[in-house]
């Protein structure tokens, strides 16, 4: 636990008394606090989760971009520690100053496009848990979301509905070729829009951002649904592409040339289930299968319905693969030889089977409970919890697994990893008590399905200015 001026406002990444090198898993990560947060509401403690967002409230960067060192407004920083400083003239005394990291000491120097999304998801999910809306209606914490939110809807240069980011701006944070729209952003993305519009106080300002947001909403889950999801029907079409083609009816919208279909792919799709894609370019599907964006796309309403359903059917389908020993790969498959080497810059710390490279991470567990339990099979995760324990306690608690079965403790990982523990136990009190994950879940929002089909069904472009729509959206 890591207290400031006495109260306790987080919990450190890792506490491996083993390990030599501490780097910077003494501090409070945003994303790791996440299922240590979740536990605490789930146990009633809502005072450490209420410390948590109102002090990281104040980390938030609120200053304007002007040159290219500083964050942009509304940036949360990927984790921060807390420095206890003499006080100024007197030798006695002592301050805490809470000491943020927006990647500029991070390995990699990597900006956490997560961290503002999830303390959104936390900060509803405290709302919902305790009734305490006292928080989420203050004054700093409404201009908190807005900000957040506005950062993430500026207009740049991109084209796509998605979030354009480097890679390693996620629970991945370190080169493994995501840069672009990476699903996991997506997800999280999502989530915040529909947890923050959820929040956001109705007021005379807040209408533009309410309009831009029910645009991205809209645009965005047709996207992914749409362009990120493959199936078996939907590989036998790629492999089928015409390429080149020009202008709105084209059925090949990026480009995508049937040859990038990987060989593994052919054997690991299965005959019932799919999956949404991990990133999307033009000329470029990376076909991996990154668990985390599949899980919270559940969770979060991204995906349809029937595409949930069938992401829980791959699970169970590919269980040898994505879970085998220990719950859960982080993607699928691992890049190797000439691929590991051009994609990750030969970095040996995400060597085949390891760390993020197809390692296998045991805190994915609560996502993965919130996911089946939503889709009301939770006998999914109840079986990944059991496989789980047989091992996880005694192999105290490790950051994360190698190899393709999941059987080795990681080279590099650390023990007594935070975020793996409040993971199980998040897993094992929402197994307990079911209910209690709506705290994070969304539900999909009626008039966005009635727009989405009313979009599918005024296929192609040129009738798109049909006016079926109640309001209007800009896609
Ligand atoms: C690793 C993980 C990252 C996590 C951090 C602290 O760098 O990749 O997701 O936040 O460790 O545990």
């Amino acid at each position: 636990m890591v207290y400031y001026c006495g109260n306790p406002i987080g919990t450190i990444a890792a506490n491996d008394l083993s390990s030599s090198t501490i780097l910077n898993y003494d501090q409070v990560f945003i994303r790791d606090f996440i299922p240590s947060g979740i536990a605490f509401l789930l146990k009633g403690e809502y005072d450490i989760v209420r410390n948590f967002i109102l002090h990281t409230l104040q980390l938030q960067s609120w200053e304007k971009t002007m040159d290219c060192y500083s964050p942009g407004q509304g940036l949360m920083p990927a984790s921060f520690k807390v420095r206890t400083v003499p006080l100024d003239g007197d030798d006695s005394a002592t301050e805490d100053v809470l000491d943020p990291d927006f990647g500029e000491a991070a390995i990699g120097r990597v900006a956490p496009v997560d961290s503002g999304l999830w303390w959104i998801i936390l900060l509803r999910a405290y709302g919902k848990c305790s009734g305490d809306l006292s928080v989420q209606e203050r004054v700093d914490v409404q201009t908190g979301i807005k900000m957040i939110l506005k950062l993430c809807l500026a207009d740049g240069f991109d084209m796509f509905p998605t979030l354009l980011v480097t890679d390693g701006s996620c629970m991945i944070d370190r080169r493994m070729g995501i840069h672009g729209h990476p699903l996991e952003i997506q997800a999280l993305f999502y989530s915040a829009l529909l947890c923050g519009r959820e929040m956001l106080a109705q007021e005379d300002g807040s209408a533009d951002l309410m309009r831009a947001l029910n645009n991205r909403l809209v645009a965005l889950s047709f996207h992914i649904r749409e362009y990120y999801w493959i199936d078996m029907k939907k590989l036998n079409e790629i492999y089928r592409y015409k390429t080149e083609e020009y202008s709105y009816d084209a059925v090949n919208k990026f480009n995508i040339y049937p040859d990038q279909i990987p060989p593994w792919l052919v054997q690991f799709m299965p005959d019932r289930g799919g999956y949404l894609i991990g990133n999307l370019q033009p000329a470029h599907m990376d076909f991996r299968f990154f668990s985390l964006g599949n899980l919270w796309s559940i969770v979060s309403c991204l995906a349809t319905l029937d595409q949930s359903h069938a992401i829980l059917d791959l699970i169970e389908a590919k269980w040898a693969e994505l879970v085998a020993d220990m719950p859960f790969k982080i993607c699928y498959p691992a890049l190797e030889g000439q691929e590991w080497r051009i994609i990750t810059g030969s970095d040996p710390k995400n060597t085949p089977w390891s760390y993020h490279n197809g390692g296998s991470w045991p805190t994915l567990l609560w996502q993965l409970t919130v996911a089946c339990i939503k889709m009301n099979r939770p006998e999914i995760a109840e079986k990944a919890v059991k496989l789980a324990e047989r091992r996880i306690s005694g192999d105290k608690w490790p950051e994360y697994y190698d190899t393709k079965q999941g059987r080795f403790i990681g080279k590099q990982s650390r023990l007594f990893q935070t975020w793996s523990i409040a993971g199980y136990l998040v897993a094992k009190l929402l197994l307990a008590n079911p209910n209690a994950a709506k705290i994070l879940v969304n539900e999909e929002d009626s008039e966005l399905v009635n727009t989405f089909s009313s979009m599918i069904s005024a296929k192609p472009r040129r009738n798109r200015g049909r006016k079926v729509l109640k309001r209007s959206f800009i896609v």
